[in-house]
């Protein structure tokens, strides 16, 4: 019996030796001291032994059973750290590799010359307030002395959802909002966007204007036409010529069309500008009194400068962009071209 043990034992430790895997090590732990295995049946086989015997195989199968678990222990601990270090090397990231195929997202070019036109407002002390896209009539036309049935209305095609609310043609609704809600002195200005039934090479259904609107006392077309001079100059540099030409919107009293030299061909003359030199950019004026009274806001006390500025036509112009719809058509192709 104490030789059957022993050739176990060195047929074991042979095996042992050349394992290089844990899964050849879990298939020899099976195979000798698992359940099934070769010493656990050496120790069943025990009842065959005299009772006195029995003891001391018993003592001589359990010592060499510790001393293998200790090998096969070791050997595992060995085969780990062995395994841990391939997979660290195998598997190294290099993180200094540069990527493949990253797209990095930007601003989009209509977001970007919004908020430089905010960013200058801002400097120049006004507040910036939001307004809903889905007005009512009376918002989008009627206290802006836009009456129903009234020709004005032609000016702006509308997209009406009920008879009563309209997709908002202008952000002007926005001034009425700021007249009702607070008390002279007002400074604010309100961008978003804005809808008409218009389609063409510089039309768009859905646009984006930037409301300004300033009420106090004694405020005068000097201060409309200074601070619009001062904007312009901000956005476009010193060097550009401003043109204010006289012009009719029902809510303004005297209105003008503001015009700055055309950044595609610095007011030589190109087809952008049809040859005038100039590019149309706002539409504003001076804040018609039947509207301030339609706020509560009393005319003989108070008067007010309101401007209006063409977003998307700011933008491609900045941009050189032939079409106001590649805009938003969102081809990544051509806005990744805008830096
Ligand atoms: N709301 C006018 C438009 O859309 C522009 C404007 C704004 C004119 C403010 C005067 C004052 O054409």
């Amino acid at each position: 019996m104490e030789e059957k043990v022993k050739l176990l034992e060195t047929e074991a430790l042979k095996e042992l030796v050349k394992i290089e895997d844990l899964k050849t090590l879990a298939d020899f732990k099976v195979k000798y001291i698992g359940k099934q295995g070769q010493f656990t049946a050496l120790l069943r086989g025990m009842k065959e032994i005299p009772a006195e015997d029995r003891p001391k195989f018993g003592a001589i199968i359990n010592s060499v059973r510790e001393r293998l678990e200790n090998i096969i222990e070791e050997t595992e601990e060995k085969l780990n750290l062995k395994e841990l270090e391939r997979k660290l090397t195998e598997e190294k990231i290099d993180i200094t590799e540069p990527a493949k195929n990253t797209e990095r997202g930007q601003i989009h070019p209509l977001n970007k010359v919004m908020n430089k036109l905010m960013e200058a407002c801002v400097e120049m002390g006004f507040t910036v307030v939001d307004g809903p896209e889905i007005e009512t009539d009376y918002y989008n036309f009627e206290a802006l002395n836009i009456p129903k049935d009234h020709p004005a209305r032609d000016m702006q095609d509308s997209f009406y959802i009920t008879q009563n609310l309209i997709m908002r043609s202008q952000t002007s609704a926005m001034q009425i909002r700021a007249m009702e809600a607070m008390k002279p002195p007002i400074k604010i200005v309100s961008p978003g966007r804005t809808y008409r039934a218009d389609s063409d090479a510089t039309h768009s259904p859905v646009f984006h204007q930037l409301e300004g609107l300033v009420v106090d006392e004694n405020i005068s077309m000097i201060d409309l036409k200074a601070l619009l001079t001062k904007l312009l100059k901000m956005l476009f540099g010193e060097n550009t010529q401003i043109r204010f030409r006289p012009s009719f919107f029902p809510f303004t009293e005297p209105s003008v069309e503001v015009d700055a030299t055309c950044p595609m061909c610095g007011g030589k003359g190109c087809p952008r500008c049809k040859g005038s030199g100039f590019m149309e950019l706002l539409g504003a004026g001076m804040v018609n009194p039947k509207v301030l009274e339609n706020c509560g806001i009393d005319s003989k006390k108070y008067s007010g400068l309101a401007f209006g500025f063409g977003v998307d036509r700011f933008a491609i112009t900045e941009y050189k962009v032939p079409s106001i719809r590649m805009m938003f058509e969102n081809d990544i192709k051509f806005l990744s071209q805008i830096k």
